[in-house]
């Protein structure tokens, strides 16, 4: 199984259109995928779901994670970085089972000017230390309020050429 996990829980983010456009363009190459979006997560993950606790509301997640074995992960910039949300969701998944041996693509994505070039590295190396093969061929996306038509599909032809090869790589990987 393959899941695409939407990067914060900010209601209305550009990151969960994102994930929903990445879903479409992989269902169209014929290959399935899930979402998994953080805005999803208990609003007690802090209480009910670290460091061995486990929530009946976290298990249906838990168990789609475990699942799957290759994951896109859509990141947005949050102060220079990744969102704390998605480490917090990090962590509170089983370890090492969760994504110990599993692949990840990553995608960054920014209403500022660099796409979270910065955060896309800072996830990377926490992909290394959970033993994730991270795909070689990252993506970045700044200026995300221009980037999408009126239906939520991106539309500029660069960001659509990149984010297709991305996903055929994804593929075969
Ligand atoms: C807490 C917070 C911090 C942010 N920090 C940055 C930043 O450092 N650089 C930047 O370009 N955009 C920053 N943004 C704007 C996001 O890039 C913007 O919300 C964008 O749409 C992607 O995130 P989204 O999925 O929340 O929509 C920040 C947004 C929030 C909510």
């Amino acid at each position: 199984m393959t899941t695409i996990i939407s990067g914060t829980n900010r209601e209305g983010s550009n990151s969960l259109k994102l994930a929903k456009y990445y879903h479409s363009q992989l269902t169209n190459k014929g290959f399935d995928s899930e979402i998994i979006s953080l805005a999803d997560l208990p609003g007690d993950l802090i209480s009910s779901d670290l460091y061995g606790k486990r929530s009946e509301a976290f298990q249906g997640i838990q168990e789609k994670i475990s699942a799957s074995s290759k994951f896109i992960f859509v990141i947005p910039e949050y102060n220079g970085s990744f969102p704390g949300v998605l480490k917090t969701f990090i962590d509170a998944c089983s370890f090492p089972e969760s994504f110990f041996g599993k692949k990840a693509a990553l995608v960054g994505l920014s209403s500022g000017k660099y796409g979270n070039i910065r955060g896309i590295d800072h996830f990377t190396g926490i992909c290394h230390y959970i033993n994730m093969h991270v795909l070689p061929l990252r993506i970045h996306i700044p200026n995300i309020n221009k980037e999408f038509d009126e239906k939520g599909n991106l539309y500029l032809e660069d960001t659509i050429k990149f984010t297709d090869q991305q996903i055929e790589r994804f593929i075969e990987f």
